[in-house]
């Protein structure tokens, strides 16, 4: 390394120890980083990315809390818009092959992580389409300023929960009883009710994106996962494809094509693909990680009623007058 790069890591790492810190809950240290809590792993490459990304007009920014939906809007975003260079029908279309993560990367994770900048110019993509877990606050100047356009996807604070849990659960010890992984989800759920989790706090993130697309629709479209849910999606898929300039011609949607890509993305569908199945595209998560059950409510088989009443609480004081309920 020059001498201007071992400068610059001994003043990051300055930098790093004066920030507040707490363990999370499982996992890595978390540092409490313009108003969000960023694992330790990924703070580097979210500075790096705030410094150095230059947004462009056409660019489009998938925004998510983790566990929200993040690997569903990738595919159904990276369908649509390239409908026309990967006609959703054929047998070569790159979802069949490649993980919506591989196709649409983390900013965080994959594109300022060391030495992968080559995926800001990708070529398989009519648009640049990249995906963050980052709140809106802590974005970098060039995305709220330029044209680009940001997708928000929020999942109720319940399933999000839920689906993060047991994401993280395989990691825990195995063969715990069932009274261990109780007492262990309550004590997650409390960082969560604190708010001491990656990313998080979950109400701030929500509301950020949430208030942002009250004030500038053009520029943040917000989505429910639950919505998306809803009659296949189509009502979200059109609004989705038009805020992204890529609306469906009426003849599209006389001949199916939402529909198509609603299935070609569906979970059923990416789930039992070969590549989902037995790949791996992030350094510590095999795909078929991000494939689970994709319900919502599933939370009701989870949580006890004292559960049910904590988190019920904090959803309602941190929600309350804000336009918007799960
Ligand atoms: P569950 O754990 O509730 O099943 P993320 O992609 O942000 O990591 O979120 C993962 C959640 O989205 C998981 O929820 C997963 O099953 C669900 N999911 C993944 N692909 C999906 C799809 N194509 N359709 C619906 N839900 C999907």
């Amino acid at each position: 390394a020059s001498k201007e790069e071992e400068e610059e890591e001994e003043a990051a790492k300055a930098f790093e120890a004066s920030l507040p810190k707490e363990k999370g809950f499982l996992g890595p240290y978390l540092y409490f980083y313009q108003g969000f809590w960023c694992p330790s792993r990924v703070l580097h490459n979210v500075i790096s990315f705030q410094k150095h990304f230059e947004a462009q007009d056409g660019d489009i920014i998938l925004a998510t809390k983790p566990k929200s939906g993040t690997t569903w809007l990738k595919a159904l975003t990276f369908a649509t818009i390239n409908r026309a260079l990967y006609p959703t029908n054929h047998s070569n279309h790159p979802l069949l092959t490649s993980n919506p993560h591989e196709l649409v990367p983390f900013m965080e994770f994959n594109v300022y992580a060391h030495g992968n900048q080559h995926l800001l110019h990708p070529n398989n993509s009519c648009s640049r389409l990249f995906s963050t877990h980052i709140p809106y606050a802590a974005l970098p100047k060039s995305i709220k300023d330029s044209h680009c356009r940001i997708v928000y996807l929020c999942r109720n604070p319940f399933d999000t929960f839920i689906s993060f849990w047991e994401f993280t659960k395989g990691s825990m010890s195995k063969g715990m009883s069932l009274e261990e992984e109780r007492s262990s989800m309550a004590e997650y759920l409390e960082y969560f009710s604190r708010g001491v989790e990656g990313f998080g706090p979950f109400w701030d993130h929500v509301l950020g994106y949430w208030k942002e697309s009250l004030e500038r629709p053009d520029k943040v479209l917000f989505v429910k996962y639950e919505d998306l849910k809803d009659h296949d999606g189509i009502r979200e898929m059109k609004r989705l494809a038009e805020f992204l300039s890529f609306p469906f011609t009426v003849e599209e949607e006389r001949g199916g094509a939402i529909h198509e890509i609603a299935k070609l993305c569906s979970l059923k569908i990416l789930k039992d693909l070969e590549v989902n199945k037995k790949g791996k595209c992030m350094p510590h998560v095999e795909n078929k990680m991000f494939f689970r059950k994709g319900e919502v409510g599933d939370w009701v088989n989870y949580f006890t009623t004292s559960m049910v009443e904590l988190l019920d609480q904090v959803i309602k004081e941190k929600f309350n007058g804000t336009g918007l309920t799960f």
